[in-house]
């Protein structure tokens, strides 16, 4: 990271705050100015501005003010993520699928449709893919996965598919083996049975339209996401959802997110191992 020596003052950040939060739902708290200071001097640097007033006046007012939103958006997602990431958890999401394929029954056209929202660089979705594999090889079940997120850059690299060695730190030698090509000392590529299982989509979960191109689920993950909005935020990311799954419909969250005085639109119905909710 490169370092202006510019200073964030609180005026101007005030103001990037409050644009950050409209476009993505996004909160900076006062405790995090540091941090969007740190995040956002690599741009200063890019655009050769000398100071967070100018940068702040080029995400309003330039020619490219779509395309530097997009990049400020790169910049201050925090996209941590790895394969495998809360096993517990994904084993309750496998006994739910179960769940779900036996109510599908024999109907030979029903799709099991799965969204990862905010998937990140797609280890999630890829994660949903080996566990489908490995628990259901009919292939007279059809499974489709989406895995979307608000950050191009997270994107772009999901496509690719391609993870070093940190990012895989759950993944068994038998795992790794059977659906990761290597390619590298500390690369591996995504075997291609996996990667044509997910379709990756640029969506905002702030913004009705965009969300309204994913519908139909039978479950969707949004984990570790709503962690970063304040309650209204949450709650507009939580009631897109509700509108993209069907009656019956799971909504997994992080282990340490809920619902609690946020929405009442879903039931809970997993309790300790997980948090899990159902769209009555
Ligand atoms: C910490 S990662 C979580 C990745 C994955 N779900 C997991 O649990 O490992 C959070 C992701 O949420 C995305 N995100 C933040 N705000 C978003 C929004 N308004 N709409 C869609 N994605 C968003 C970020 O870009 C980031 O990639």
């Amino acid at each position: 990271m490169e370092y202006t020596g510019a200073i964030l003052s609180d005026d101007v950040f005030n103001k990037l705050k409050e644009l950050i939060y409209e476009i993505s739902g996004i909160y900076f708290s006062g405790q995090k100015k540091y941090l969007l200071e740190t995040r956002l001097s690599k741009r200063l640097s890019v655009l050769n501005l000398p100071n967070f007033e100018d940068y702040y006046n080029y995400l309003k007012y330039s020619h490219d003010k779509i395309l530097e939103t997009q990049e400020l958006l790169n910049s201050i997602t925090t996209n941590e993520t790895s394969f495998f990431r809360d096993m517990p958890q994904l084993e309750v999401f496998v006994d739910i699928l179960k769940q779900v394929v036996q109510a599908a029954g024999n109907n030979a056209y029903k799709k099991i449709r799965i969204w990862s929202a905010a998937c990140s660089t797609g280890e999630e979705p890829y994660t949903i893919g080996i566990l489908i594999k490995e628990n259901f090889p009919s292939p007279d079940i059809k499974f489709e996965i989406s895995g979307s997120d608000i950050s191009g850059h997270v994107l772009d690299s999901a496509k690719k598919g391609i993870y070093g060695s940190y990012t895989l730190r759950n993944v068994s030698a038998a795992v790794l083996k059977k659906y990761f090509d290597k390619i590298d000392d500390d690369l591996y590529r995504i075997k291609d049975e996996i990667k044509k299982m997910t379709a990756f989509h640029n969506v905002n979960l702030m913004d009705v339209k965009d969300v309204k191109k994913l519908n139909e689920f039978d479950v969707v993950l949004c984990r570790n996401v709503i962690i970063y909005f304040d309650a209204e935020s949450k709650k507009k990311a939580i009631t897109n959802i509700y509108e993209s799954l069907k009656a019956g419909g799971y909504l997994f969250l992080g282990h340490s997110e809920s619902l609690h005085s946020i929405t009442s639109l879903f039931k809970l119905v997993g309790l300790g191992k997980t948090p899990l909710y159902r769209k009555e």
